[in-house]
């Protein structure tokens, strides 16, 4: 099954094709950061003319680059939520009369489902069940994942999302946007040692988490140093990046403890991050459980991830309704 995926949930307008779930034969993200760079964050109105200028070319080039003729799709799978609604509306509008026009059958996808079907598009995806760790610009959870269409969450952020922390302590260091990519690669030269950041793990058996704390913490350790902070960039990146991690990856391990599974999972933007990949997988290691991250490219917002959602969805005979809104928040449950 031939299936176009289209995303426009945030900043990213892309389209994928996409065979049987698992075989990319497309993939194109056009990125709208240098738009929003100098606002230190997604504006939304900005984002939703964006995505109209870019979801027809977007399209066009997917199909183009898979080498297949429009006509030999078999169905389109788009991003209903959630998101920003401006922006989930144009890419979730053109699908619903593509295939229209194209006489289709398409279907809705959970974003966050969608990053949960990411590690499909890898070879050597995971047995179900397994544990997954989302981290992403929107959403921390931690979900017991049983089918490519079933998940349970166990845990998730109270307050920011790992994403989001990393790009508000980026902003406070005057580091530009988006700040987890930078932290990342400024961290390589740092010390995490140096500076001791907290660690929240709330109650060590939940699996919620909390980063608004370490982020507070943070901003007041610039504050006392003034001017000096700017010496010690790499060093306050290293000790805020391995709070965080620790914590990611403590409870990521403890949850596929608690339920002797074999398997874990890192998916969403964050995912890309080089120490927490590390991190992650010397824990692992250590309790003989496999990880599966997928490639950098497929942990942020991409179709390819959403037309893997949208095939096992099909497959359960699921097909969207043209009177089918978006949603801005999570009121049907990810999987
Ligand atoms: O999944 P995503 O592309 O969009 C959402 O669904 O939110 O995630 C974007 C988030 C941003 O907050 C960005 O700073 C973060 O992923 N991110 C990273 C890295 N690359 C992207 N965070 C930490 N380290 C990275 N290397
Ligand atoms: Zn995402």
């Amino acid at each position: 099954m031939k299936i176009l995926g289209i995303e426009s949930s945030c900043d990213e307008t892309a389209a994928a094709v996409v065979v049987d779930g698992q075989h990319i034969l497309s993939s194109v993200v056009a990125s709208q950061v240098n738009i929003h760079r100098p606002y230190g964050g997604v504006v939304p109105e900005l984002a939703s003319r964006k995505h109209m200028e870019a979801v027809i070319p977007v399209v066009d080039k997917a199909i183009l680059k898979s080498g297949c003729q429009k006509e030999e799709l078999d169905a389109v799978a788009v991003t209903q939520g959630p998101g920003l609604v401006g922006a989930l509306l144009v890419g979730f509008s053109f699908a619903k009369s593509f295939a229209y026009a194209m006489e289709k059958p398409w279907v809705g996808i959970n974003h966050l489902e969608a990053h949960l079907n990411s590690v499909f598009l890898e070879p050597d995806p995971p047995p179900f069940p397994f544990i997954s760790l989302l981290v992403s610009g929107g959403h921390t959870a931690i979900y017991d994942v049983r089918s490519h269409t079933k998940a349970k969450l166990m845990g998730q952020t109270r307050d920011d999302a790992a994403g989001e922390a990393f790009d508000k302590v980026a902003k406070m260091m005057g580091l530009g946007y988006p700040g987890g990519e930078i932290i990342d690669r400024l961290s390589k030269n740092g010390d995490p040692e140096k500076i001791q950041f907290p660690r929240a793990y709330l109650d060590k058996d939940s699996y919620d988490f909390s980063f608004s704390g370490i982020k507070t913490a943070v901003n007041r350790y610039i504050q006392t140093q003034a001017n000096h902070y700017q010496d010690q960039i790499p060093d306050i990146a290293a000790a805020f990046q391995e709070a965080v991690i620790e914590v990611l990856c403590f409870k990521l391990i403890h949850a596929a403890k608690s339920k002797a599974y074999r398997h874990i999972t890192i998916v969403g933007g964050a995912a890309a991050n080089s120490r927490l990949r590390q991190k992650v997988r010397q824990e692992a290691d250590k309790n003989k459980i496999s990880v599966h991250i997928p490639s950098v490219s497929l942990c942020g917002d991409n179709a390819a991830m959403v037309a893997a959602a949208g095939y096992h969805r099909l497959l359960m005979g699921e097909t969207g309704s043209m009177d089918a809104d978006v949603f801005s928040r999570t009121i049907i449950p990810a999987c």
